[in-house]
């Protein structure tokens, strides 16, 4: 037995997994955010700890025969945030989140000084952990003069677990401190952002052993001993791994709050310029590139806000099959964008806005326009030289065929849509212990879900969501004049 634990944003997730890689069971715990101020976002990490305990806790009273057979842990994060510890291991303040954007000032001088991307291989967001800790540094001296260690999410659990700092490499290359290329720590990068090397955890790749579960916490969780703990994942990486999305030509396309495209890389081939992240994968010898758009189904979630229809309705009104992009546009920059152009400040409109259109005509704008600029993403990976292919379409917009229609005869790829089941972070975290484990190789252990259906391409209406895309795609620096 495996368990996956899956640190996420609003609750932590803990799943069982047998041997043979088929999830058994799951509980989950919630917890808050915090906004202490506009544009803050932060974590209790002790918050994490209960949630672990709870969850852990209901899965033992319900599985305690599982539980007992649990072999290895592997962790997925939440990925960039920074918790800090003290010389005796005490959290100095509470987390500072992924989507905390405080540090804008301070990641826009880090991502101008020369070398930065070259070796991290990424812009750097604001979101990111440097420039979490140069803010704390101008803003918080004292609490950075105590800084022993600095921490991902994931990393703080496996310390939690094990007593040991060790990080992974997927996680780690969401810090700005990592040479993403060569997989270490880059001196250059740690005194750019003010940090020394002794602050850092030791690195190990995601599906490496990194310790062994603590005694006190075996016993109280009725495991034994020998229970290893892996380096995991960021989330996204740990994802990847439980839809199998390790190599060149195995990816997904994600129709969440937000929206991502993400594909196995085979070797390192960065492009900071347009917003592309290329992080290392969670397994040894690979990478991941990954486009991500801020509003998905938000973009959906907000039309329904404002017509006062459940975006399931929304999407009903528009039937399973496409017949043609129209002349209305949406450009779904409601929380401005990531990829391809890095703009904070920029907001959706829509174009074209005529006395004809109607809820359903808006809805059909919304889908395409996330579409499109799913097409910007996929765009912005196929400058690096990665080919695209082996798609499954996943998340809560992957519901609608007419939006994965729409999807795919945008990107002109095929997508597959996976049978129902559990593939998320914490099934990829969990494989991360099998492997660790020796449970099987990362080729045996991270496959691909069981297809259920696959939505091709309308082949003749390509042409037109061509033209269209490209309207769209000149839209974006027309509306970024006016403002
Ligand atoms: C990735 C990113 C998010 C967070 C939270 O760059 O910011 O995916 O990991 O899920």
């Amino acid at each position: 037995m495996f368990l996956g634990l899956d640190l996420g944003t609003s609750g932590l997730r803990a799943l069982l997994v047998s041997d043979a890689g088929v999830p058994i069971a799951s509980e989950s715990e919630g917890y808050d955010v915090s906004h202490p101020r506009a544009g803050w976002s932060e974590q209790d990490p002790a918050h994490w700890v209960k949630a672990l305990d709870a969850a852990v806790a209901r899965l033992r009273a319900l599985h305690p025969g599982e539980m007992a057979a649990v072999r290895g842990i592997g962790v997925s994060g939440h990925m960039h945030g920074a918790v800090l510890l003290d010389a005796q291991g005490a959290v100095i303040r509470p987390c500072i989140l992924w989507n905390d954007t405080r540090s804008h000032a301070e990641a826009r001088g880090l991502d101008a000084a020369p070398g930065v991307r070259d070796l991290s291989g990424n812009i750097v967001f604001p979101g990111f952990t440097a420039p979490k800790l140069l803010w704390v540094a101008k803003h918080e001296p004292e609490a950075f003069a105590r800084v022993a260690k600095v921490l991902l999410p994931a990393t703080f659990l496996n310390h939690h677990l094990t007593g040991d700092f060790f990080a992974d490499m997927s996680d780690s290359a969401g810090t700005s401190w990592l040479d993403t290329g060569a997989r270490g720590w880059s001196d250059d990068l740690l005194a750019a952002g003010g940090m020394r090397a002794d602050q850092m955890p030791r690195l190990v790749e995601g599906s490496e052993v990194g310790g062994t579960l603590r005694p006190a916490l075996a016993s109280a969780w009725g495991m034994s001993s020998q229970v290893i703990v892996v380096g995991g994942a960021g989330d996204n990486a740990a994802a990847a791994c439980g839809v199998g999305a390790m190599r060149d030509g195995q990816g997904f396309v994600s129709l969440g709050t937000s929206g991502v495209l993400l594909t196995g890389r085979d070797g390192y081939a960065p492009l900071p310029a347009s917003a592309v992240h290329t992080f290392c994968h969670a397994v040894p010898g690979q990478w991941y590139q990954m486009g991500v758009i801020l509003a998905a189904t938000d973009s959906l979630n907000w039309l329904s806000r404002v017509t006062g229809t459940r975006p399931a309705d929304l999407a009903r009104e528009l039937g399973a099959q496409i017949s043609g992009p129209q002349s209305l546009r949406f450009l779904p920059y409601l929380s401005g964008e990531r990829t391809p152009h890095n703009d904070s400040k920029i907001r959706g409109a829509f174009l074209n806005l005529g006395v004809e259109h109607d809820r359903k005509a808006m809805t059909q704008a919304v889908m395409e326009g996330v579409s499109f600029a799913l097409r910007d993403c996929a765009e912005a990976i196929g400058q690096t030289g990665a080919q695209l292919g082996g798609l499954l379409a996943i998340g809560g917009g992957a519901a609608s065929d007419f939006w994965v229609e729409t999807i795919a005869t945008v990107l002109g790829l095929p997508l597959d849509l996976p049978e129902a089941g559990d593939f998320g972070a914490a099934l990829g975290a969990a494989r991360l212990a099998m492997v660790g484990a020796g449970e099987g190789t990362v080729d045996q252990v991270m496959t691909r879900p069981a297809v259920a259906r696959t939505i091709a391409p309308r082949a003749e209406l390509v042409a037109a969501y061509q033209d269209a895309y490209e309207a769209y795609r000149a839209s974006y620096p027309a509306i970024k004049t006016l403002g």
